[in-house]
C-alpha cells in the first residue's frame, strides 16, 4: 500500500490514550486513521468499540465505506448501529447534540473512533472519556481544525501532556494519491476562514466580515432572461424587522442564483407593527404573478406562517443551521454564482456588514453578530435546503467555480467553446 510519511508516522505513533489526526480536508486523515482503527480491532484490548459520528449518515460516508473497502467485503446498511468485527461489538453512534451523551451513559470500551471531532458537543467526549475504562483503551479522532478557543484545542490538544495526547496535523501534501490540479481545485473552492482552516489546517478565529469575498461582481443591473423559478425567503419579526428576499433560480445558467428583490419592514424604525395579515398582504404584492415554487420561512415563526398558508401560499420550513447556512451562501458569493440587483440596497448593505462575533469567538464557537442581519436571514433560508437537490453545489463538496461551471454546463460544452475561440 502506497502511503505518505506522515500517514506512516502517525500509524507507528499512535499508542496513546488519545490519537488526534487534525488537518486540512482530503489530506488523507482518516485514510491513515482506519489503518489504526483495523489494526487495534484485531489487535487492541478486548472489550467493546464504539464509532461515532455527527449522525449515522456521516458515519456510513466518512468511514464505513472506507472500512469496509479495506477489510474487502460489503458495507453494513446505513440502519445498521452495531456489528461485529475481529470478534468484537462494534456499536455506530451519532452525536448531533448533547442528548446523545445518554445513549453512550453506562457502557464499556476499549476502542472508541470519532469522525469530525470539532463538530461533536463536548459533554459526548467528556462522557466518551470516562466510558473507556478497560486497562490500555484508546481513542482515536479525525477533525478539521475550529476556532482557537474551541474545547478540543483548549482543554485537549494544548494540554496533550496531562492527557496522554497525541496528534498529527495534515496538509494536502500528505494525501499520495492527490494530483496538483486537484489540489489546486480544492484549494481555490475555499475562501476566508475555511480556507485557513480546510486547506492550510490552521486553528483560527473566524473573525471580521462573513462574506468577505462580496464585490462588485455580485452586483447586477441590467435584466437577465427568465429564470425556471423563483424562491422567497422570509424573516419574520414582530419587533424587529420582517425582510424577504426574492430569488431568481436558472439551474442551468450562470450564474444561477440572481436576488431580484428586497422586501424590509422596520416596525421599529416606522414606529408601529404590522398585523400578519398586513404582512401576508405586503408579501403577496412582492411576489406579485412571479411563479415562486416554494417560500422559506424563518420556523420560529408560528402564526405567520398559518397566515401565509391560509392564502395558499407555499410555504416551506426554512432549514435554520446558521453555519451551513452561512458556508452555503459564501460558496455562492465566493464563486459569483450569486448577483444582486443593484436596487436591493439594504441587501447589500447588510451582506457587506455581515460580521463574525467576537464573543462567541472567545468561546471558540462561530456565529455572525445578532444585529440588522435579517436580509442575511433571508437569504440563508432561501439558499440552504436547495443546495441538496444535486443542481448547485453543496458547501461541503469541493468543488471551484470553474468545476462548478463545468458540472451545470457539461464538460464538453466547455471545451468545445475554447476550441472555438482558439485563434480569434
Ligand atoms: N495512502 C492512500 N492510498 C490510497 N488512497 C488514499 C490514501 N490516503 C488517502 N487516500 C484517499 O484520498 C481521499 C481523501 O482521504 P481521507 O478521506 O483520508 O482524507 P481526510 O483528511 O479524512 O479528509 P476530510 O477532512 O475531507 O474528511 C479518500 O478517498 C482516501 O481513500
Ligand atoms: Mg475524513
Amino acid at each position: 500500500m502506497n502511503t505518505s510519511s506522515k500517514q506512516n508516522k502517525s500509524f507507528y505513533e499512535a499508542t496513546h490514550r488519545f490519537n488526534l489526526w487534525i488537518g486540512a480536508v482530503r489530506s488523507g486523515k482518516t485514510f491513515a486513521s482506519i489503518r489504526k482503527l483495523l489494526q487495534l480491532l484485531e489487535f487492541g484490548p478486548p472489550g467493546d468499540a464504539m464509532i461515532i459520528g455527527v449522525n449515522r449518515d456521516t458515519i456510513q460516508r466518512n468511514i464505513l465505506t472506507t472500512l469496509y473497502n479495506m477489510l474487502g467485503f460489503p458495507c453494513p446498511s446505513p440502519s445498521v448501529r452495531k456489528t461485529r468485527l475481529f470478534g468484537r461489538d462494534v456499536y455506530f453512534v451519532g452525536a448531533p447534540d448533547v442528548s446523545a451523551v445518554s445513549t453512550i451513559q453506562g457502557s464499556t470500551l476499549a476502542i472508541a473512533y470519532v469522525d469530525e471531532a470539532t463538530n461533536i458537543p463536548e459533554p459526548f467526549w467528556k462522557m466518551l472519556e470516562t466510558r473507556l475504562s478497560v486497562p490500555g483503551a484508546q481513542l482515536l479522532a479525525t477533525a478539521n481544525p475550529g476556532a482557537p478557543a474551541h474545547w478540543l484545542k483548549k482543554q485537549y490538544i494544548d494540554r496533550a501532556d496531562i492527557h496522554d495526547l497525541i496528534y498529527w496535523n495534515f496538509h494536502l501534501d500528505d494525501n499520495p494519491i492527490l494530483d496538483k490540479a486537484y489540489k489546486d481545485a480544492i484549494t481555490s473552492s475555499f475562501t476566508g476562514v475555511w480556507h485557513k482552516r480546510f486547506i492550510l489546517g490552521e486553528w483560527c478565529q473566524a473573525s471580521g466580515a462573513i462574506y468577505d469575498n462580496w464585490d462588485n461582481d455580485n452586483v447586477y443591473v441590467n435584466p437577465f432572461p427568465a429564470p425556471s423559478y423563483y424562491l422567497v425567503g422570509i424573516d419574520y419579526g414582530t419587533t424587529n424587522a420582517t425582510a424577504a428576499v426574492l430569488a431568481a433560480i436558472s439551474p442551468n445558467q450562470w450564474p444561477q442564483v440572481r436576488i431580484e428583490a428586497e422586501y424590509y419592514y422596520d416596525s421599529q424604525k416606522v414606529g408601529r407593527s404590522k398585523t400578519d395579515a398586513e404582512l401576508v398582504r405586503d408579501i403577496k404584492d412582492f411576489i406579485g404573478y412571479k411563479n415562486v415554487s416554494s417560500i422559506y420561512v424563518d420556523p420560529a415563526a408560528a402564526s405567520f406562517k398559518i397566515a401565509l398558508r391560509a392564502e395558499d401560499l407555499p410555504v416551506i420550513d426554512a432549514n435554520n443551521e446558521v453555519i451551513l447556512g452561512i458556508k452555503t451562501v459564501n460558496k455562492f458569493i465566493s464563486g459569483k454564482n450569486i448577483v444582486v440587483q443593484k436596487g436591493c440596497k439594504i441587501l447589500i448593505e447588510q451582506l457587506q456588514s455581515y460580521a463574525w462575533c467576537p464573543k462567541h469567538a472567545e468561546r471558540g464557537e462561530d456565529a455572525p453578530i445578532k444585529k440588522e442581519d435579517h436580509l442575511c436571514d433571508s437569504l440563508r433560508y432561501c439558499l440552504t435546503p436547495f443546495m441538496r437537490s444535486g443542481e448547485f453545489s453543496h458547501p461541503d463538496e469541493n468543488l471551484s467555480a470553474e468545476q462548478l461551471r463545468r458540472k451545470i454546463y457539461g464538460y464538453d460544452a466547455i471545451s468545445q467553446f475554447n476550441e472555438q475561440i482558439q485563434g480569434y
